[in-house]
């Protein structure tokens, strides 16, 4: 039995549309810091999942014209839902909750049951303001501007019979929780949920916990017509799912409390403050800490599903492969602050990191051990022992083991060997804060030092002369793979698939992918077969790359228009008489000719029954190649006016019919039967 445990949840997300990339941000560091456990020994419970009741989802079910059930079961678990996006993103949860699940659902009903009996939830009337977006209620002095101060939309009156739950009671506890423990991670979000929501005007307020106006919840079973709170019934999950008041799991013990949950900044709130008082009325042990992690903006502000198809992770995924978009979200933005999210900074980190630093490393050491040594090193080789015994004396830092290396007089290994197998302590201290931009620079650090140690040491003016140089050279690239090696077991956890891919190219076998041979310098053997497999993170071209982004993007938001669109009719009216001085005649096109220097109008010779040819000038050049036309019988409107456009005189007007399909100007022109002869008057 391993006790050596870690238990860690993201939100569930709501399924009330597709997930964005931002919702992939907070799922993909879950899952690098659960890998990141698994690896260095742990037995890992990763929880995530989807929230789906509430009046939101009521009301997104009602547009779609389906039950909520069938609903959230499109989003979740249809073709290309949330369940699909992780599988793809190569999310290693362990649990998946959805909150309609039975065994969640009368957990929660046992749970507000249970607070009621003891007190702590009473029932009251509500009068306030909601926002349903966030499924959250606001006092009237907590608005920004008047709109919900979470994510700035309309709030909407709410009064209504509920029960609330006696927050107050625990405010000193909460308080107190936040200010003296590090419950509350980083720590620059505590003062502003103790200034803003426990020592305000009023204090800390109890909180609504039942909703009477909509049914899309958990009944409360003992008074019918309430269903629960949505965040009451969320919050839970993350003790449900282990089993608790269920006998669905039985994971409580070995997994209560949570080491950490990832959630984002504008959620932290429920998870500071009101879960930890849930959990104290229960008296239940609270989570070991709550992270806080910033937003992905897009052009500063938070993402939306309205901005465009180019933060879909699926469309990203695909283009640029799953790991390099892991890579990505957390090697450019500190974990805890918000990061702007631009095409550009994608594309130029797979250049730079990926391609240049890290594929480079790969297949120039891996391509040389092939040609100059046919993929197998000779003999003698690999790490000597005085280069062990100095690494392992690195594992506590490297400057020591460059003093004992340079007794060995090889040229910079002493540099290189050092920062390499000093590399995992870096790296854990660094993950260990949740500091994955931190962690992957120390990487990093350790694989631009390789790449300059390849320049310094040219192992193609050594090859020149194998006779004399075999052994040096030999050594040179085995002590790059060596840092390769080290540097994929730490990349594992945020770019699984590659990793597995860079192994196999330099031969490492499953013990020298461990987090022992992390920090243990000459795992790999000496003799290990190197193959060069094909380019791990292809160069993009970013102009190129742009370009097509944009036109992609152009697409999508044309997509999402309106299939056909009309123009509303008009509401003035027009009496009888007026419209009957209207002279609508059958014309017959006996000639059409494109304008000179105009690109819209089309010039028409019309036969209109009189005996003389008539000119109308109509701009539809859009729609019409004029050769078509001639021959056909069309309706005009006759008695306008002359006027000129483009230096000539146009008779009446011709009539089409106008829509909008997707975006774009449909135009037809009306055409009638052949059959009536020019001149024929429309009434
Ligand atoms: O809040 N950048 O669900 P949700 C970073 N059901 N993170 C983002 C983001 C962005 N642009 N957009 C969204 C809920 N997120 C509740 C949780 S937990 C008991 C209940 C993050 O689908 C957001 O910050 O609206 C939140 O942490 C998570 O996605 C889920 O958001």
């Amino acid at each position: 039995m391993n006790d050596k445990k870690f238990y860690i949840t993201t939100p569930i997300y709501y399924p009330s549309g597709k997930l964005h990339i931002g919702h992939a941000y907070c799922t993909v560091a879950t899952d690098a810091m659960a890998r990141y456990k698994r690896l260095s020994g742990y037995d890992v419970m990763f929880l995530t999942g989807t929230d789906e009741h509430g009046q939101k989802i009521e009301g997104k079910a009602k547009e779609a014209g389906v039950t909520p059930q069938q609903f959230v079961d499109d989003i979740v678990a249809a073709p290309g839902g949330v369940l699909d996006l992780w599988k793809l993103m190569n999310i290693s949860y362990d649990r998946f909750i959805r909150t309609t699940d039975d065994y969640h659902v009368a957990a929660i009903q046992k749970v507000f049951k249970q607070m009621y009996d003891n007190g702590d939830i009473y029932k009251g009337a509500y009068k306030g303001k909601y926002c349903k977006d966030c499924e959250a209620f606001w006092t009237e002095t907590q608005l920004v501007d008047g709109k919900c101060p979470d994510c700035g939309r309309e709030v909407h009156d709410a009064q209504e019979e509920a029960y609330f739950f006696r927050a107050s009671k625990y405010a000193g506890q909460v308080r107190d929780l936040l200010l003296n423990t590090d419950f509350l991670e980083p720590r620059s979000r505590v003062n502003e949920m103790v200034n803003n929501f426990i020592d305000c005007e009023g204090g800390l307020q109890d909180l609504c916990v039942s909703r009477t106006s909509f049914t899309w919840g958990v009944p409360v079973d003992f008074d019918p017509g309430h269903v629960v709170y949505v965040w009451l019934d969320a919050l839970f999950n993350y003790m449900t799912a282990l089993g608790y008041q269920n006998g669905q799991y039985h994971d409580v013990e070995a997994f209560w409390p949570a080491d950490v949950h990832f959630v984002g900044k504008e959620i932290v709130r429920f998870h500071s403050i009101y879960w930890p008082a849930f959990l104290m009325s229960l008296g239940l042990p609270l989570p070991k800490k709550v992270y806080g992690h910033g937003w992905l903006l897009l052009d500063g502000g938070k993402m939306s599903k309205s901005k465009g198809n180019v933060v879909d992770p699926y469309l990203l995924s695909e283009r640029y492969g799953v790991d390099a978009l892991r890579f990505f979200l957390l090697r450019s933005f500190p974990f805890g602050s918000d990061g702007n999210f631009s095409n550009e900074l994608l594309i130029q980190t797979i250049n730079v990191d990926l391609a240049n630093d890290l594929g480079n490393l790969v297949s120039r050491t891996t391509a040389m051990a092939e040609k100059y040594f046919g993929g197998t090193l000779p003999e003698g080789a690999g790490a000597t022992e005085a280069e062990r015994a100095a690494a392992a004396v690195a594992v506590a830092g490297h400057e020591a083991a460059e003093g004992a290396l340079h007794g060995e007089g090889c040229q910079f290994d002493g540099e290189l060997i050092g920062l390499a197998a000093g590399l995992r302590n870096r790296y854990e201290a660094q993950m260990e804060k949740f500091q994955f931009q931190n962690a992957l620079e120390e990487i990093f650090k350790v694989i631009q030092r390789a790449n300059k140690y390849i320049d310094e040491n040219a192992p193609w003016a050594l090859a020149k002369d194998m006779e004399a140089n075999a052994h040096r050279l030999a050594h040179v690239l085995y002590n790059l793979l060596e840092t390769v090696r080290v540097c994929t077991v730490l990349l594992t956890p945020f770019m699984p698939e590659s990793c597995e891919r860079i192994f196999t190219q330099i031969g490492a076998d499953q013990s020298a992918r461990t987090w022992d041979g992390a920090a243990r310098w000459g795992a790999l053997p000496g003799s290990a077969s190197v193959t060069k497999g094909e380019n791990l993170f292809p160069r993009i071209d970013m102009a190129k790359e742009l370009a097509e982004l944009e036109r992609i993007q152009e697409e999508a938001r044309k997509a999402a228009l309106p299939a056909i669109e009309i123009e509303p009719q008009l509401e003035e009216k027009v009496d009888f008489d007026t419209f009957c001085k209207s002279d609508f005649r059958a014309v017959k096109v006996k000639d059409c000719q494109n304008v000179k220097k105009s690109d819209k109008l089309l010039k028409f010779t019309l036969d209109d029954g009189t005996g003389a040819d008539r000119q109308i000038l109509s701009g539809i050049a859009k729609w019409y190649k004029p050769e078509d036309l001639i021959g056909k019988t069309l309706v005009a409107i006759v008695n306008l006016p002359p006027r000129k456009m483009m230096g000539q005189e146009s008779q009446g007007m011709l009539i089409s019919a106008v829509h909008t399909e997707k975006g774009e100007e449909c135009l037809h022109l009306l055409m009638v039967d052949d059959a009536i002869p020019a001149g024929a008057k429309l009434c």
